[in-house]
């Protein structure tokens, strides 16, 4: 313990306040012991500091009225700089909005990996590698923390889906989770030591993330050497001393003290020893004693910070089609800037990320302040999907009069969000009837895409240029035109594989999982790493994106042809800028291993440069490769293991652009058996995972599967869901009540299919909790006696003796929000 001093000075009651929230955003606080309140928020791409006063009227939704910040591009869009020395630049200047905000952590960054491209969060996430997931994460990290403002390390961990992400069970095998899901975390955790780290909502392999003693104390505390809070999210507190004695300090938001009073009762009882307690506690004072700066008086350059906003957004775009050198536009173009995105960009993604942005660019006014003629038409409205023939005709019109049309389309609020899932990858209709509208009747069409997540592209041979900008945050605009003029020259990547149609993806059949569990069948084959051993073809390859200028790789030398497994292997190549422009390219160094007798990807991305070139320059690179750049999970010997045998060190464009290729031998120094499942589970050899059958899983997650429905006519409980009660008469009719409620008072869009979502989804012990307790557990109970089909008139009698304390407990719950 590193605070014994204090932690004396505390009477129990005081430590247990401590392990929850004062409220939705601050922590306990303790005069007599030194300990001053501190506040928590909202991240990650920037600060969501929720303003009580709600003076801006503008406001709609409980998640809209936060104080200006500058919002900066999502995660989908900074991970495709592959930059990470920008990354840490965004975290600096977040840490100084913090600082202004006087917020001690910002809650971010969110790496949880994109299993599926349906996952309503992607936006909020970084990659469908690991590797690149950690690079990013790790420099976030720094980069705020760098200012004396902590972080939030989220969501941890499996958690890939938002449908029933509070009661879901991930069921995934140990390699799986160590090579896919855990890595970024494990980088995040080691090399930016996080103030805090959030666990998920839902169950992973069985249990609560936030008692989850596996995943909280032996790997996350000793495995990797944690020593910080672990906050669960928010409302995903179960059990908060099975939680304390897993490994969580902290219950956000507060439960009113409900929580707090348990915990005193299990120390008094002797289930829960307050040594544990003690040290959990000791953590938590930890955290406040290092939020020292976000205490004084600081500000921050709103201009400055634009201004960098702008250019993280434009050296994210990823370039993906670019025929006959249509872009960049020439000045002495007519442009038809065409789409209801140009004048009011899609920027941002929605749910507790949203910020309320200090400025907001929009492209058509960028492009004009660059000096472009612009004419614009609307397209589309970006709040009706189905295609508006009078628009399409205006802009089909005014595509035939200029010179080059640049249609602004993708994907609209509603489509992408936390809380829900997509439930397909296509863009509005309305978007789609645009562009092949425009492009027959201009040949010189060129797409700008926004959206947070991948899509099909069915008028993709019918353009002639393809920009993504993916959520470019509040200066998108600006880095749009930036791109498009050639201010800037497109040096962004993709992070995540595009593929030809959501069928293909690995975790198709098992995504988003049953009533229960979700099955990670797929297991370490997620992203490239399925499409490249299943010869999938695909859209766009992750690792992809053009350039106004061109590249050219040369001279790979490794320092060694053969190694142990102890030494690192230094990789040097060239890259020359062959064209006539400055510009970035990010080479990408992956590792394959032709001779492993265990499965394997056929490569995997293990190392990357972004190197800076001027026109006709070339610059030696050289990467750095240890031990786990060749390994894979050994579940025997749970360690990272080695095989003896020959490694291909892969240097390429993107991952399906290899352009030169080395090998090294490796021996082993470690004494493993392999784990064999060639004759359990062929599948996984092949990559062909589809229809697995449930033995071939089994044998790879070396036990039986957990149901993956509730029985019926089990009792509805405190931790069941409204929808799990649906298969109750009286279930069904709530259901049916609360979704007319929410059709009557939701106001369309996303907040609606948010509030449907969520009040469906969450457990019913978070009404209790989550409302401070002003929804009682008395009146908790009665509800479950009602779905059970017990005494109407007796549940209703409880309500009603509930009501008066409830009323008065109200007001209590409105100032903490
Ligand atoms: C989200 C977290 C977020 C928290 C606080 C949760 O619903 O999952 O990412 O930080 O709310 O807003």
């Amino acid at each position: 313990m590193k605070h014994k001093d204090i932690i004396d000075k505390l009477s129990l009651e005081q430590k247990a306040a401590f392990c929850s929230g004062k409220d939705f955003w601050h922590l306990y606080s303790a005069e007599n012991a030194g300990l001053p309140e501190i506040m928590v928020t909202d991240g990650p791409h920037g600060l969501r500091k929720q303003n009580k006063e709600r003076e801006d009227k503008s406001v709609k939704g409980v998640l809209d009225g936060s104080f200006p910040a500058t919002c900066f591009p999502a995660a989908a869009t900074t991970s495709c700089s592959w930059d990470t020395d920008m990354i840490y630049e965004m975290g600096e200047a977040l840490g100084e909005e913090c600082l202004k905000e006087k917020v001690s952590v910002l809650l971010g960054p969110g790496i949880n990996i994109k299993r599926s491209p349906l996952c309503g969060r992607n936006f909020e996430y970084f990659s469908e590698d690991p590797f690149l997931t950690g690079e990013m994460g790790v420099n976030f990290i720094n980069g705020v923390q760098s200012k004396g403002v902590g972080t939030s390390l989220k969501h941890f961990a499996a958690n890939n889906q938002e449908n029933r992400r509070m009661t879901i069970d991930s069921i995934v095998d140990e390699r799986a989770l160590r090579e896919i899901y855990l890595t970024g975390f494990e980088r995040c955790v080691k090399d930016g030591k996080p103030w805090t780290v959030m666990n998920a909502y839902n169950r992973l392999n069985g249990t609560y993330c936030s008692e989850n003693e596996w995943l909280l104390s032996d790997v996350l505390r000793k495995e990797w050497g944690y020593y910080g809070v672990v906050v669960t999210d928010w409302g995903a507190e179960n059990d908060i001393v099975l939680g304390l004695k897993a490994g969580q300090n902290l219950e956000m938001p507060s439960s009113g003290g409900l929580n707090p009073a348990k915990i005193v009762e299990a120390v008094k009882n002797k289930s829960l020893r307050e040594e544990v307690l003690n040290e959990r506690v000791d953590e938590v004072v930890d955290l406040i004693l290092k939020s020292k700066e976000s205490f004084k008086e600081h500000s921050f350059d709103i201009d400055k910070h634009h201004a960098l906003a702008r250019k993280i957004a434009a050296n994210s775009v990823v370039l993906l089609k670019n025929k006959d050198e249509i872009l960049p536009l020439s000045n002495n173009q007519t442009v038809a800037v065409i789409g209801h995105m140009a004048k009011e960009p899609r920027y941002q993604g929605a749910g507790s990320s949203l910020i309320n942005p200090t400025k907001l660019d929009n492209a058509l006014d960028e492009l004009s302040n660059l000096g472009f003629t612009c004419c614009f038409a609307q397209g589309y409205d970006k709040a009706v999907d189905i295609p508006n023939q009078d628009m399409i005709d205006g802009a089909v019109r005014l595509a035939n009069t200029a010179d080059v049309a640049v249609v602004f389309i993708g994907l609209t609020e509603v489509y992408e969000s936390e809380g829900f899932d997509r439930k397909h990858i296509n863009l509005p209709p309305a978007h789609n009837a645009l562009v092949k509208a425009v492009a027959q009747a201009n040949k010189n069409t060129v797409v700008v895409l926004s959206g947070g997540a991948a899509v099909t592209m069915p008028w993709l041979e019918d353009v002639r240029g393809v920009v993504h900008g993916f959520l470019g945050g509040q200066a998108g605009g600006g880095a749009i035109a930036d791109v498009l003029s050639g201010k800037v020259n497109p040096s962004g990547k993709l992070t995540e594989t595009y593929p030809l149609k959501l069928e293909d993806n690995p975790s198709y059949e098992y995504f988003p999982g049953n009533q229960l569990t979700v099955e990670y069948r797929e297991s370490i084959y997620v992203g490239y790493r399925y499409y490249d051993k299943a010869l999938k073809s695909v859209l766009f390859p992750f690792g992809y994106g053009l350039s106004y200028t061109t590249f050219e790789y040369s001279d790979i030398v490794l320092d060694k042809t053969e190694m142990d497994d102890t030494d690192t292997l230094t990789v040097k190549f060239t890259i020359k800028n062959t064209g006539n422009v400055d510009g970035a390219e990010v080479a990408q160094v992956y590792v394959g291993s032709p001779s492993s007798t265990i499965f394997r990807p056929e490569k995997e991305l293990k190392a990357f440069k972004k190197v800076f070139l001027k026109a006709g320059e070339e610059k030696e690179v050289s990467v750095t490769l240890s031990k786990r750049a060749f390994a894979y999970y050994n579940v025997n010997i749970h360690d990272w293991h080695v095989e003896t045998g020959e490694y291909t060190v892969l240097v390429g464009a993107s991952s399906r652009d290899i352009l030169l290729s080395a090998s090294v031998k490796i021996n082993s120094t470690v004494t493993a058996d392999i784990p064999d499942y060639s004759e359990t589970a062929p599948a996984y050899y092949s990559g062909i995972i589809t229809n697995l059958p449930d033995r071939q899983f089994t044998a790879l997650l070396g036990r039986e599967l957990p149901l993956s429905e509730r029985d019926p006519s089990l009792p509805i409980d405190i931790n069941c869901t409204l929808e799990m009660a649906a298969a109750t008469k009286r279930g069904e009719k709530i259901n049916k009540l609360i979704s007319t409620i929410i059709k009557r008072i939701g106001g369309g869009g996303v907040n609606e299919e948010m509030m449907k979502a969520s009040a469906v989804q969450i457990p019913i012990r978070c009404f209790v909790t989550m409302s401070l307790g002003v929804f009682s557990w008395p009146m908790a109970q009665a509800l479950i006696d009602i779905l059970n089909g017990k005494s109407l008139v007796k549940a209703t009698g409880v309500f009603i003796k509930n009501l008066p304390a409830t009323l008065k407990k109200l007001p209590e719950l409105m100032k903490s929000l």
